[in-house]
């Protein structure tokens, strides 16, 4: 007989045989960022995030810099009336994120900044890339994407994370990297992305929601298995840096898959607002405890292999009860 309970028996014994362990160095935190000045808005849909003005956005990464998290990812939140049809306020010279990025790294030069590159945020229509009639236009959307993309590098991001889920996207913003000499940038493709109903409270918190239909024509069908390994082999010949399996905890088995066939690169996951909403919720209905529930969620994802997880919960985490 195996005495597995040896392995068990006490905290002291389990923390010796566990094989996975969190550190900060392992998560990325997203931003919400908006115009203005002195504001912190809660968002209704994601219990303890707020968007921030840029003001404020740099007195809470001190403190999430203080919590030994050093990645933060950035998402620009505008006002509807700003939005146009081909998102011009995601690349217009000196652009949200653009300031936001050159405050940050002026501030905080050890920062490690992400910012995410997608139209969705910007367009009166709510999709990820440019619309004919009621199609996405996916090779007239390449333009725009790296355009965003550069206005970004040359502030200062250390990594453009484009999610529009355009084919060809990472070559055309690595063409435009190159072309206009930003060598430094790197980039993190969101290239295994599934179309989810968990990015539900992302698109409140964005004010991104698609005005019609859905993203199902880009984004990937959940019911699909080999074409996530294809979207990742794709955008490493283009030059993605890292890739990305996104959600993370309906897909720890993607996240599985793509790290046993690229074990060599970089693979980030992204544990998206249905999934970190599922757990805040029922915990706070008191069905189960939060701190305990999200640990496994947590450890479960970089138990299937990601290197680094994205996550709304980095700071929770690692802030004393
Ligand atoms: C932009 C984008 C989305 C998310 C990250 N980048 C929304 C979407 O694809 O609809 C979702 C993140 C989350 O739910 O936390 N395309």
């Amino acid at each position: 007989m195996n005495r597995f309970h040896h392995l068990r028996k006490d905290k002291e014994t389990r923390d010796l045989n566990a094989e996975v362990h969190l550190n900060a160095n392992d998560f990325i935190y997203p931003y919400f960022v908006i115009e203005g000045q002195n504001q912190r808005q809660p968002i209704e849909s994601l219990h303890g995030i707020s968007r921030f003005t840029i003001d404020e956005l740099i007195a809470d990464i001190r403190h999430t810099l203080s919590l030994g998290i050093d990645k933060i990812l950035l998402f620009g939140v505008i006002d509807e009336s700003l939005k146009d049809d081909t998102g011009t306020s995601a690349y217009a010279p000196d652009n949200l994120i653009v300031r936001a990025v050159r405050e940050i790294k002026q501030q905080f030069p050890e920062i490690k900044v992400f910012t995410d590159v997608c139209l969705c945020g910007y367009t009166s229509h709510g999709h990820c890339g440019i619309i004919r009639g009621t199609e996405i236009d996916n090779d007239a959307t390449l333009p725009y994407l790296a355009l965003m993309a550069a206005s970004h590098a040359r502030a200062g991001a250390d990594f453009v994370a484009p999610s529009a889920m355009m084919d060809g996207q990472v070559e055309a913003i690595r063409s435009a990297l190159t072309k206009q000499r930003l060598l430094q940038t790197k980039i993190l493709s969101y290239s295994a992305k599934y179309a989810s109903a968990f990015y539900g409270p992302f698109r409140d918190a964005a004010n991104s929601a698609p005005s019609f239909g859905d993203r199902r024509s880009y984004q990937m069908d959940y019911r699909t298995l080999s074409q996530p390994v294809d979207e990742v082999a794709a955008d490493i010949m283009e030059g993605a840096d890292w890739v990305m399996v996104k959600p993370a905890h309906t897909y720890l088995d993607v996240i599985h898959r793509v790290k046993s066939k690229f074990p060599k690169t970089i693979l980030a996951a992204y544990q998206v607002s249905g999934e970190y909403m599922m757990v805040k919720a029922a915990a706070s209905a008191g069905f189960m405890d939060e701190r305990i529930a999200m640990t496994e969620a947590l450890t479960a994802i970089k138990r299937a292999g990601a290197d680094y997880i994205i996550t709304y919960y980095a700071k929770d985490y690692f802030t004393p009860e």
